[in-house]
């Protein structure tokens, strides 16, 4: 389905009925990384469970420039109004989950819940910030196939990217259907984005983190830390999984998942 938010064409997935559970995919992935889960919720019967894709990813349109997470917050928040939903849980991986920090800094009455995936809290260094100016650049002059190949040595473990061929092409397949403008404008927003280690101890919602044993982007000792910082966090390592831990490791992403959201019903 698409509809117009905020003067822009989304794209998102919308099924079932029951708590509204919302998965905010990774960079510069869609919502398809989302797809087993989607079904998975969908077989429960209690969930009504949405994907989108971030402006430039997937089949939704592009704005040039730079896009912020709180633009993203606000997209978020533009499609929960059009969609009447008041209140949801958010399942945010890596840059899913900086948007879902952003969204709950602007609109903590409308998250049930919070799964915080393979991400983390703190702002970008001055190192991080110009790295991401390489990656704009880089999607600009040479294209999407570029990015893939920089960005899936991190995105998968070893092990992964050697015995799971099929997540390595899906993962390529979702890259190359950005733009390379999306992709730059993303590069740039997640730059300028707010530090959020002030809002933890803030955080007043069930909060679930969750990170690959192999997370070179976002370790699991990070993760563990700033889950200690937020009241009543729980934090769940995931084995054999990289930075994508639910493409990697389906199966204990989502059983992980639906034992915390059956705690949220
Ligand atoms: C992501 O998976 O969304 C990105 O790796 C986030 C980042 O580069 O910080």
């Amino acid at each position: 389905m698409k509809e117009a938010i905020n003067s822009i064409h989304l794209a998102y997935d919308d099924h079932g009925a029951g708590l509204p559970v919302i998965f905010l995919h990774a960079f510069p992935l869609n919502r398809g990384m989302w797809a087993q889960e989607l079904n998975s919720l969908l077989d429960d019967g209690n969930y009504r469970a949405i994907a989108l894709d971030w402006r430039g990813f997937g089949e939704s349109e592009t704005t040039a420039g730079r896009v912020s997470m709180d633009q993203l917050a606000q997209d978020l928040a533009g499609l929960m109004d059009h969609l009447g939903i008041q209140e949801a849980v958010l399942c945010g991986l890596s840059m899913g989950g900086y948007v879902a920090f952003a969204f709950y800094r602007a609109f903590p009455e409308r998250v049930r819940g919070l799964i915080l995936a393979d991400t983390q809290p703190y702002a970008d260094t001055e190192e991080a910030k110009q790295r991401r100016e390489t990656v704009a650049k880089l999607a600009e002059s040479d294209g999407t196939t570029a990015i893939a190949n920089l960005q899936i040595p991190n995105l998968l473990s070893e092990t992964g990217r050697n015995q799971k061929p099929e997540v390595v092409r899906a993962v390529e397949h979702m890259i190359n259907t950005a733009t390379p403008q999306g992709i730059a404008a993303a590069a740039r927003g997640m730059a300028l984005r707010a530090d959020s280690t002030d809002l933890l101890e803030h955080i007043a919602c069930p909060v679930l983190v969750i990170a690959g044993e192999q997370d070179a982007i976002t370790p699991p000792g990070m993760a563990q830390e700033y889950t200690s910082k937020i009241p009543g966090g729980q934090f769940i390592m995931i084995q054999q999984a990289g930075h994508l831990s639910n493409l990697e490791q389906p199966d204990s992403f989502i059983y992980i998942l639906r034992s915390f959201l059956a705690t949220l019903r």
